[in-house]
């Protein structure tokens, strides 16, 4: 059997961590997003409070979560109009970035199109369903045979934030060639030194959402990544088909995460606290970085500082691992990420302070 699937990107890095563990102060991993503050209480409590519920849950979710998934756009991002039946739960959004294609009914021939640095399950999900890969330079129009087209704005791993003007050149450019756009979302609460805007808005979708999906999580801005949170949106026919066939395929959001969509949609305190605490991270290990001789590019939203010295970087990865500090080669997320890594600021503040302690 020819192999289907890339090589796991984090398993390349075992040597490094190693190497980083064996710092007499521990490691410090800003390799990977994973959050590391604590799920927020009122949180907790929704996904107890159903505990007792034996029943299968929906896939399109309970009415109260549609509800909620339409007021928190409405609030946060200024997104109106939505129609809550237009809206679906999902096992945090990696399984559906890894399945849309399959969903949409993608196969040999179709072509996905995707950043030239971008999330690696965006391949992974065109490589699932047989399907080949354009990665796409800054605005350059996807090619005939497209089908599906992914945006990432805040991006991973660059952290850029594209205009409004820029995304909905993209938008144009997808309907073109008749490719549905799957917009990923999931940094779009954790805006810096730039505005990062939905692609459901007037100004990227020129008032209709045909052939769009915006795709969420609340893995980030909730710290829900161990719930498994996640929603999608947008065009109303494609939210359809997709409902029908993740009910036949059993692709169901549990009853208690179910609840716990709910209530941390309908409660924007705690997402401000999280950016808050992602926000004093970033102010320390931003000026450490290029006090130490990085340039940090981009990085203008998101979880990411995406950092160069204009090296190989696998050479930078050897860096930081040897002052215990692991970070990720901008090579797994495409062939033009080989001068950069990614530092992510999921660590916790104590963490953080070692990590600044160590560059200066
Ligand atoms: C761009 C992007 N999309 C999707 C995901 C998946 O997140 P989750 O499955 O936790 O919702 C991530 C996770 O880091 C991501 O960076």
């Amino acid at each position: 059997m020819t192999k289907r699937l890339p090589d796991f990107p984090w398993d390349s890095l075992a040597d490094h961590a190693a190497k980083a563990r064996t710092h007499p102060g521990g490691v410090v991993d800003l390799s990977v997003g994973t959050p590391v503050d604590p799920v927020p209480e009122v949180i907790q409590a929704a996904l107890s409070s159903v505990a007792a519920e034996p029943g299968y849950p929906t896939t399109h979710g309970t009415p109260e979560l549609r509800e909620a998934v339409v007021g928190a756009l409405a609030r946060r991002h200024g997104v109106t109009g939505l129609d809550p039946k237009a809206v679906l739960p999902t096992i945090g959004s990696k399984e559906l970035v890894a399945w849309l294609p399959s969903l949409l009914g993608l196969g040999p021939g179709d072509v996905v199109a995707i950043p030239a640095l971008a999330y690696p399950t965006y391949e992974v999900g065109a490589r699932l369903a047989g399907a080949t890969v354009a990665r796409l330079a800054d605005g350059e129009p996807p090619p005939d045979g497209t089908k599906l087209v992914w945006l990432n704005s805040p991006s991973n791993p660059t952290g850029r934030v594209q205009s409004a003007a820029a995304l909905a050149q993209a938008v144009t450019d997808a309907r073109a060639v008749g490719a549905v756009v799957a917009s990923d979302e999931c940094y779009l609460a954790l805006p810096w030194d730039a505005a990062p805007v939905s692609v459901l808005r007037d100004e990227v979708c020129g008032g209709s959402w045909d052939g769009l999906l915006a795709v969420h999580s609340l893995s980030k801005s909730s710290s829900l990544a161990g719930y498994r949170a996640g929603f999608l949106t947008g065009d109303p026919r494609l939210v359809a088909t997709l409902l029908e066939v993740r009910k036949h395929a059993g692709m169901i959001v549990p009853r208690p995460v179910q609840a716990a969509i709910t209530t941390a949609l309908g409660d924007d305190e705690h997402v401000a606290a999280q950016r808050a605490r992602y926000g004093r991270r970033r102010e320390v290990l931003l000026p450490a970085l290029k006090a130490a001789g990085f340039a940090v590019d981009h990085s203008e939203a998101g979880l990411y500082l995406w950092s160069t010295r204009d090296e190989d970087a696998w050479d930078t990865v050897g860096w930081f691992a040897s002052r215990g500090i692991l970070v990720a080669p901008g090579t797994f997320y495409g062939p033009t990420g080989d001068r950069h890594v990614r530092i992510a600021l999921t660590a916790s503040d104590e963490r953080v302070a070692a990590a600044v302690e160590r560059l200066s």
